[in-house]
């Protein structure tokens, strides 16, 4: 239903070029939830922005295609993906968005805002409407009259989702919804995450640095290194069985209450994304890694069934 492929959005910075989408591909199907993972700055919020086409101004590259029960997106002019695509079909909880609430204004009336604005509903009927998604989103109805100060971060979480599902999108990104919250009201959160998935058969890409989280609310995963996905399937498989010694880095780092393991750390110096490493990019950290993996960039390789790792180990073409 919604396949990106060869996506690239690359920033211009006085250092140089920052490459922080680069070639990123994957598919989600109708009503499936996608976790996306990996450590700071290596490109998921970015991602984000590329699928809702929302650039800053030192764009130098953005380019891919986007297929939305294949139409293809890229080839919309910005007033008809405005008018058609963003808020409507696909709709983005952004990372800090919390902070973002206007102080001065109802928060009722600010999820209205885009009904009245650009259905032309109006106000009292709009607001009728923003109640039934309260409800939905597990606050009190009456809970449109108050201002922003007035809601604990969890309430004003569940207000920032309403605002996302407000046109009733098919699609919605999370960016990090959670990582402003103490654990319980996260707990919450992804709570109400899943039913919204139940409920409204609604497609989510989950963004998270937490490997935890994703495991509990989304049936397939994607690991990121450096702008690039480097592991990519069912959730079940990319977790008992890692194949990139990224992601198994990345799992044995999860600390284990439980457990007398002690987490592990990935060694060495986060990627840098203007001159990122020209094989493979986890090459410099990487403890499995042999000499001719350092020259060529290895492919995406299915390893089995809808199961792909960015890694030379898996490869015969080597
Ligand atoms: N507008 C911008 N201009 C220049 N560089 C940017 C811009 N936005 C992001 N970057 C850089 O692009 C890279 C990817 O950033 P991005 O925010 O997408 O990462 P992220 O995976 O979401 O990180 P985090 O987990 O910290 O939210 C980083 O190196 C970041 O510094
Ligand atoms: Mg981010």
């Amino acid at each position: 239903m919604l396949e990106l492929s060869s996506i690239k959005l690359y920033y211009r910075t006085q250092r140089g070029i920052v490459k922080a989408v680069d070639n990123v591909s994957f598919k989600m199907n109708d009503g499936e939830t996608l976790g996306l993972v990996g450590e700071s700055g290596c490109g998921k919020s970015s991602t984000a922005l590329a699928m809702m086409r929302l650039l800053p101004r030192n764009v130098e590259l953005y380019e891919g295609d986007i297929l939305l029960n294949g139409t293809n997106l890229m080839n919309l002019e910005e007033e008809d993906f405005r008018r058609q695509i963003r808020w409507q079909r696909m709709a983005v909880v952004f990372q800090g968005a919390m902070n973002s609430l206007n102080p001065v204004l109802k928060v009722g009336f600010q999820v209205a805002e885009p009904l009245i604005i650009h259905k032309n509903i109006d106000k009292k009927e709009a607001l009728k409407q923003v109640k039934e998604l309260f409800y939905l989103v597990g606050l009190p109805p009456e809970f449109t009259e108050r201002y922003p100060h007035e809601l604990s971060g969890g309430m004003k979480q569940r207000v920032i989702i309403s605002m996302a599902l407000v046109l009733n999108p098919d699609i919605l990104i999370l960016d990090e919804p959670t990582s402003a919250l103490d654990v319980s009201i996260q707990a919450q959160i992804m709570n109400l995450l899943k039913r919204l998935k139940k409920e409204r058969d609604i497609s989510m890409l989950f963004i998270t640095h937490d490997i935890a989280l994703v495991s509990d609310l989304c049936e397939k995963i994607g690991v990121m290194y450096a702008g690039q996905i480097v592991e990519l399937g069912p959730i079940e498989n990319v977790l008992l069985n890692p194949r990139h010694p990224y992601t198994q880095k990345l799992i044995a780092s999860v600390p284990l209450l439980r457990e007398e393991r002690t987490p592990e750390f990935i060694p060495g110096a986060p990627p840098d994304l203007v001159n990122p490493f020209q094989g493979c990019r986890f090459f410099p950290r990487c403890s499995q890694g042999k000499d001719e993996f350092e020259e060529r960039e290895p492919p995406l390789i299915e390893v089995e069934k809808n199961h792909f790792v960015k890694c030379w180990l898996y490869s015969d073409v080597k």
